[in-house]
């Protein structure tokens, strides 16, 4: 097979520095696009810097520009000057909670950032495979509207038709998003329509809770990887609503990639799909705590505010059929205990290296 050129935007981050290792280990070459938002989104400890540093290391193929997304004029110059066989497009304000404070900023990356790249796409290289990354928060707060039932530590769904879990036929309008939720709608639908509309090799993949070891976990973004830091760090953390029972599948960035690797492969314009650990990887937050106590032997200090976050999900767990029956090539192959010790190992020589 002929090496591809890919494009990874928001290459520092957790899914896209993930997917620019992965792609370079397989012999292509790989052009990154990031500009450190996330630490004008998040303060300090959002800061990408030290995982692009780490790239530049750790790959061969690999070269770093710093642009902006919703610089339309630099965007269309990228594509002009080079021939992309693939665009894995990861960069976004990801925070659902951020985006009430910032919704000018939110909608101009998350919406009009990928309309940027897609038309950009359509007009230079309209054959090239493009992988969107959208998130379940498309589903807004639908998904709290199956019937659930309470364990001792989680809720979960009480009619075994909803055992595996959420799947692409959830509506995604007249329930609340969150403005997050909202232009993550736009630019899915967006994407969508370049896939069915003009007939390019357009995937969609909504994530359920993405994780691993390059996460630069804040607050409001990252639980796994945030929860972690708290853990290590001695900090406290709140958890909010729902008696802490509230339920996220979580899948390692590892298998993110292989899913849009399938797609790359085999495209089929404009599908959806949801993509996230499935019920083997679900854990609720008093369960994740516990289990990351045992694992670090440190105690979390952790608060509760009765609180729930707008629009959060009680229970979410991607139901993956679509995905397996399309592309059974691909699997989880990280369990959610094999995630942990690997975040907590990464986490202990982060702070090592930093000093902390
Ligand atoms: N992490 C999750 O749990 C999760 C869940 C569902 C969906 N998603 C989606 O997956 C994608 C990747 O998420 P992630 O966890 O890797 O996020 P991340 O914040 O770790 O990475 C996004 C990167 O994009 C960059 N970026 C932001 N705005 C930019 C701009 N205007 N121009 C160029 N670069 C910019 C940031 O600096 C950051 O490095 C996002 O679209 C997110 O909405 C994430």
């Amino acid at each position: 097979m002929q090496p591809w050129k890919i494009l990874v935007t928001g290459s520092s981050g957790l899914i896209g520095s993930e997917a620019v290792e992965y792609f370079d280990r397989q012999g292509h070459t790989v052009t990154g696009v990031d500009n450190n938002m996330r630490r004008v989104f998040f303060g300090p400890p959002g800061d990408t810097l030290w995982n692009l540093e780490r790239l530049k290391g750790a790959t061969r193929r690999f070269s770093h520009v710093t642009l902006d997304i919703r610089d339309r004029e630099a965007v269309l110059a990228l594509f002009r000057d080079n021939r992309f066989d693939l665009i894995v497009h990861c960069a976004a304000q990801p925070s659902h909670d951020k985006a009430a404070e910032i919704a000018f900023v939110d909608f101009e990356v998350n919406a009009m950032g990928t309309v940027n790249l897609l038309e950009a796409a359509r007009q230079h290289c309209p054959e090239a495979a493009f992988v969107f990354m959208s998130t379940n928060k498309v589903y807004g707060d639908a998904p709290n509207e199956k019937p659930l039932q309470e364990t001792a530590t989680r809720y979960d769904y009480s009619d075994p038709a909803d055992y595996d879990g959420i799947d692409e036929n959830c509506r995604i309008d007249r329930t609340m998003h969150s403005l997050f939720g909202a232009s993550k709608v736009a630019a899915d639908i967006y994407a969508q329509e370049y896939g069915r509309y003009f007939k390019m090799p357009v995937g969609i993949f909504r994530g359920g809770c993405l994780t691993g070891p390059s996460h630069s976990g804040v607050e409001l973004h990252g639980f796994l990887s945030y929860l972690l830091k708290v853990a290590l760090s001695g900090k406290t953390y709140t958890v909010f609503g729902y008696k802490g029972k509230q339920v996220r599948d979580n899948i390692h960035s590892y298998d993110v990639v292989r899913a849009f690797e399938e797609f790359a492969r085999n495209p089929r314009p404009g599908e959806v799909y949801n993509l996230g650990g499935g019920r083997a990887n679900s854990v609720s937050m008093l369960e994740a705590i516990q289990q990351i106590e045992a694992l670090t032997g440190r105690k979390i200090n952790w608060t509760y505010s009765e609180q729930a976050r707008k629009g959060d999900h009680i229970c979410y767990i991607s139901n993956l059929s679509k995905l397996k029956s399309h592309y059974p090539a691909w699997s989880i192959t990280r369990s959610l205990d094999s995630i942990l010790e690997e975040m907590v190992a990464a986490e202990r020589e982060h702070s090592q290296k930093a000093g902390v």
